[in-house]
């Protein structure tokens, strides 16, 4: 018998996947000026990213990258334990520890190498690694690799997380939730989560890749804003690629745990460091997320403007008070419909749709900017009203 042909095979899933209106397409685009892109020759009022405070543009930001490229270049050269940490990534850990309030961070070159490299050096063969169903790709498949025995409660249910830690009590075992969950928009039930895990003998580990910078006083995140420190949350993960503008992730916890994922977490070892500019702008980004709380208040009102014309709209909301605000659709077809209507009209929301989020759940998921204006609100409400999606059963 031949062996099976690998890449026919792929060909054969993809055009499966077409088949079912679910091939995702790539966009090239051209040009950025704060909420609006540039894509085949059009301008588009674009509610799709994740630049929460619109930092990404930053002239401190770009002034910081370029006098730390002009002085040292682009590229680390190594791993960090070879000669590739440099005093920017040295003093960018630092200001997000204490930032977060953790004794001690440690970078990494994306929130998807941050949780599997976690997971890894946290977890053995076998042991139990609860977590929320909707959490991101890079936490289920962290635990996966990690060769853990992965158990999913259903989204926020602090119950079933009991009952799943209460019928495996033996052996080590790792909670991991989304501070906000990035395609509802929703923050986990976090101080329940912490006793649970305090009960049960369990570690809570929270990634707050859309929490930090939006969420808490002087935009610490999810976990500050709910009033638990270190002791309750000792593996706190977050990006620099949302709210900060800027790509790369850290891990923030005590110094044992620092230590510890230094020595044994394989995307951190076997990987070039950050490019050190990239460092520095992260730098001045976490300081203007800080100081300029004026950029949170101005997102609060953007979301509140949307969420009441949308519920004047009779749009379907979901429970969410983060920068994240989908519109339920159901419907993978309708969902696409939906966004190709917007962009005719020069207004770019992306739909999302299974295997991203559960079948009949697809959904437009709609993000908010400091970037954005309430004129730009309202223009997606106006257009929002005229696809009549209030009309449909999700
Ligand atoms: C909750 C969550 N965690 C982790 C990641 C991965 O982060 P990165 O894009 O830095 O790999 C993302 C999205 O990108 C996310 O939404």
């Amino acid at each position: 018998m031949p062996r099976p042909d690998l890449l026919g095979r792929l060909a054969v899933q993809t055009a499966e996947r077409a088949q079912a209106q679910l091939h995702r397409r790539l966009r090239t685009i051209t040009k950025t000026d704060g909420p609006w892109l540039e894509s085949d020759g059009r301008r588009l009022l674009a509610f799709c990213n994740n630049d929460y405070l619109g930092l990404a543009q930053d002239p401190r930001l770009v002034a910081a990258l370029k006098q730390a490229a002009d002085a040292d270049g682009v590229g680390s050269g190594s791993a960090h334990l070879i000669c590739g940490h440099r005093r920017e990534h040295a003093m960018l850990e630092e200001a997000l520890a204490e930032w977060t309030g953790r004794e001690r961070a440690l970078l990494f070159s994306t929130g998807y190498m941050a949780n599997l490299g976690v997971m890894q050096a946290l977890l053995q063969r076998g042991e139990l690694c609860v977590q929320d169903k909707l959490n991101h790709a890079c936490l289920l498949d962290g635990a996966q690799l990690a060769g853990a025995t992965l158990k999913r409660y259903p989204h926020a249910e602090v119950d079933a997380a009991i009952r799943q830690l209460q019928r495996n009590a033996e052996g080590c075992a790792l909670l991991a939730t989304d501070g906000v969950f990035s395609m509802d928009g929703d923050i986990a039930p976090l101080r329940e989560l912490s006793s649970l895990c305090a009960n049960e003998g369990a570690t809570l580990m929270v990634d707050d890749a859309h929490g930090l910078g939006v969420l808490g006083e002087s935009g610490a995140g999810s976990v500050s804003e709910s009033g638990l420190h270190e002791r309750d949350v000792p593996v706190l993960m977050a990006t620099l690629g949302k709210a900060l503008g800027c790509s790369g992730a850290f891990v923030a916890g005590s110094a044992a745990l620092i230590d510890g994922l230094t020595q044994f977490a394989r995307t951190y070892v076997y990987t070039t460091a950050l490019p050190p500019a990239l460092a520095a702008a992260a730098l001045r980004a976490v300081a203007i997320a800080r100081d300029e709380s004026w950029r949170r208040d101005k997102l609060g009102q953007l979301i509140r403007r949307f969420r009441r014309g949308a519920a004047e709209l009779g749009l379907p909301l979901m429970p969410s008070r983060t920068a994240i605000q989908p519109l339920l659709l159901g419907d993978a077809q309708r969902a696409l419909d939906a966004a190709r209507a917007l962009e005719a009209q020069g207004l770019l929301v992306v739909a999302i749709r299974p295997p991203t989020v559960p079948q009949g759940q697809a959904r437009l998921r709609v993000t908010l900017s400091a970037t954005h204006e309430e004129t730009h609100v309202d223009r997606l409400l106006e257009a929002l009203a005229s696809l009549r999606l209030m009309d449909a059963p999700v």
